[in-house]
């Protein structure tokens, strides 16, 4: 069974009321439903998890990489500047795919550089909370051509 882990960063558990004009309405419970339902379709598992903590989505990283197939990750500011978590994504060697509600390049010039999207196989932004099922569809296939192709 594919397992692809979905990781929040900081804040984005205030989907829903922070600064919906930019990020929206749906809170992240209810992504996250819209995620389970689409897995289901797709046959696949999905983990869903949050932090507003920099060292607990590492911690995630390193604990459940084993049990991984793909990721998709929204680091939230964490985007911006972390290069520790870059490092746990590059060590886990999982494919990842980067999300943002917003368009990160429509917005303030410190948010137009990801330090994650160098080593992510791809990224959506812009498109809400659209972004997170599509990234669901594009790994999900993704990792099916891979076993394919073993
Ligand atoms: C965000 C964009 C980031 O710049 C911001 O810090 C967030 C949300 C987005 O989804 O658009 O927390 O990642």
């Amino acid at each position: 069974m594919v397992t692809i882990a979905v990781l929040n960063g900081p804040n984005l558990n205030m989907l829903g009321t922070r600064e919906p004009t930019i990020y929206g309405t749906m809170t992240l419970e209810r992504i996250n439903a819209q995620l389970q339902e689409r897995a289901l379709l797709h046959g696949v598992t999905v983990q869903c998890f949050q932090s507003n903590h920099e060292g607990a989505l590492i911690d995630y990283l390193q604990e459940h990489t084993p049990n991984l197939d793909g990721v998709i990750i929204n680091a939230g500011a964490l985007t911006h500047y972390s290069l520790a978590l870059r490092d746990a994504l590059v060590t886990s060697t999982l494919p990842a795919i980067e999300v943002h509600l917003s368009n990160i390049y429509a917005r303030e010039a410190f948010r137009h550089h990801s330090v994650l999207a160098a080593i992510c196989r791809g990224h959506i932004v812009g498109l809400g909370w659209h972004g997170y099922l599509l990234a669901l569809d594009a790994l999900t296939e993704l990792l099916r051509e891979q076993q394919k192709e073993r």
